[in-house]
């Protein structure tokens, strides 16, 4: 499977890298061409003699061959590879990579990469939970990044926690099912919402929610992966589809992404409404900004179109309906009568009871229901791999319905 395949690994200064002289001797073994770059605290862990000798070539650390005062031209392995994979990435250049501060080899190879881009960021564990480095690990995210979650576990330290660099082999595991991608969604529109909608109340304040977008940023990014054409209707959000081939909409209240799905409808083959759409709005917007003159006030509020019912009203025998829907209690039960009610192919459910899943966590656990069979519940596990899952369902669903 990465047989020819172009490669580049960076290393960064963490214990963790010891570790990768093991992955490149995988990555050789299955034939790919592995290029390596290394800061130059990296050099502390890893010699660069093991890593050129196991890569079969020259490690690049610094911007200039101080020798022979050649450039190692950055832009030229930005786009060479096929994909590049920085690990083990300290809180240090996890920084330096969200915010393009550019003072080593390593960064400008990062910020001149015109291929898929894994991170995989290993540290002590309270480096990994402070707020700046779980705000930068975002930014990445929101670069179209994908982040090789770190372990929990034993760290260097001798402390316990999340911070430990993933095994190689499961690198390798990861690098494979990146590469095996089939194009399974090749010449179908998918039309998928995210985020939360923010209703207005006066010029400045709103309702909204805790959705931060990042399940329906993540099945849209999958489905691209995959070959679909895809449209994305989100609410207000911090992040930006890292796939140029996403058509991205934005709207703020209900009422404009049901005007932007009605819209997109009649030539989507696939709709997944992932957004956290209110339920509610005020009745009556104030113009100007509400005084606080009053003890107490009342806000009004009236049912918004519910987006998801409507279009199960619209839907054409060849399109498929995936909805969402957080429940507590008897989930499995709800999430049924709710997929029969709104004329649903599909439902993906979400346990209020499940920790570390829902809305604010880059984690979900989901159970996926369709009209017939049994309930599917997965483990709790990246919002990437729950979308990857979602979409192996349609997929499904998709050639039973066509009798394929
Ligand atoms: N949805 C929608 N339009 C709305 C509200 C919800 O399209 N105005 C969609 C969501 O995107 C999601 C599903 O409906 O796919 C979730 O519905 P949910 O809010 O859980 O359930 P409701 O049907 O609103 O019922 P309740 O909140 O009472 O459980």
């Amino acid at each position: 499977m990465l047989k020819g395949k172009k490669i580049v690994i960076g290393i960064t200064g963490s214990i963790a890298a010891y570790k990768i002289p093991f992955l490149i001797r995988l990555l050789i073994r299955e034939e790919a061409m592995v290029r390596v770059i290394m800061t130059p605290s990296a050099k502390d862990f890893v010699t660069p003699l093991t890593l050129s000798t196991l890569s079969r070539a020259n490690v690049i650390i610094d911007p200039f061959k101080e020798s022979t005062g050649e450039w190692n031209n950055h832009v030229e392995l930005g786009s060479w590879a096929d994909v590049m994979v920085f690990a083990p990435v300290t809180a240090n250049t996890i920084g330096k990579m969200a915010n393009g501060i550019a003072d080593n080899f390593l960064v400008t190879a990062y910020l001149s990469a015109k291929c898929p881009v894994f991170i995989a960021p290993a540290m002590d564990l309270d480096m990994y939970n402070h707020p700046s480095t779980q705000r930068n690990i975002q930014v990445l995210r929101s670069f179209g990044n994908m982040i090789i979650e770190p372990q929990v576990g034993e760290l260097a330290s001798g402390l316990s926690g999340p911070g430990r660099l993933e095994e190689p082999e499961k690198i390798l595991t990861l690098l494979r099912s990146y590469f095996e991608k089939k194009q399974d969604f090749a010449g179908k529109t998918i039309l998928v919402t995210a985020g939360p909608t923010f209703e207005a109340i006066d010029p400045v304040r709103y309702i909204g929610n805790r959705s931060s977008g990042l399940m329906g940023f993540s099945l849209a990014e999958e489905a691209s992966c995959r070959g679909a054409r895809v449209i994305l209707v989100s609410g207000p959000t911090h992040l930006n589809p890292g796939n140029p081939g996403i058509q991205f909409v934005k709207v703020v209240s209900a009422a404009e992404m049901y005007q932007a799905c009605s819209n997109s409808f009649p030539s989507a083959d696939i709709v997944i409404m992932a957004a956290a759409v209110a339920d509610y709005t005020p009745s009556t917007v104030s113009v100007v900004k509400i005084k606080k003159k009053e003890k107490t006030i009342s806000l009004g509020l009236k049912k918004t179109t519910d987006i998801l019912e409507e279009l199960g009203k619209r839907k054409k025998k060849d399109q498929l309906l995936v909805g969402f829907a957080l429940e507590s209690g008897d989930g499995i039960k709800n999430a049924r009568e709710k997929l029969k009610k709104k004329n649903l192919d599909l439902i993906i459910l979400n346990k209020l009871e499940d920790k570390g899943a829902g809305f604010e966590a880059t984690t979900n656990k989901v159970t996926i229901i369709g009209k017939k069979g049994d309930p599917l519940t997965g483990e709790l596990k990246d919002k990437k791999a729950v979308a990857a899952d979602i979409l192996d369902a349609i997929f499904k669903l998709r050639v039973n319905l066509k009798g394929i």
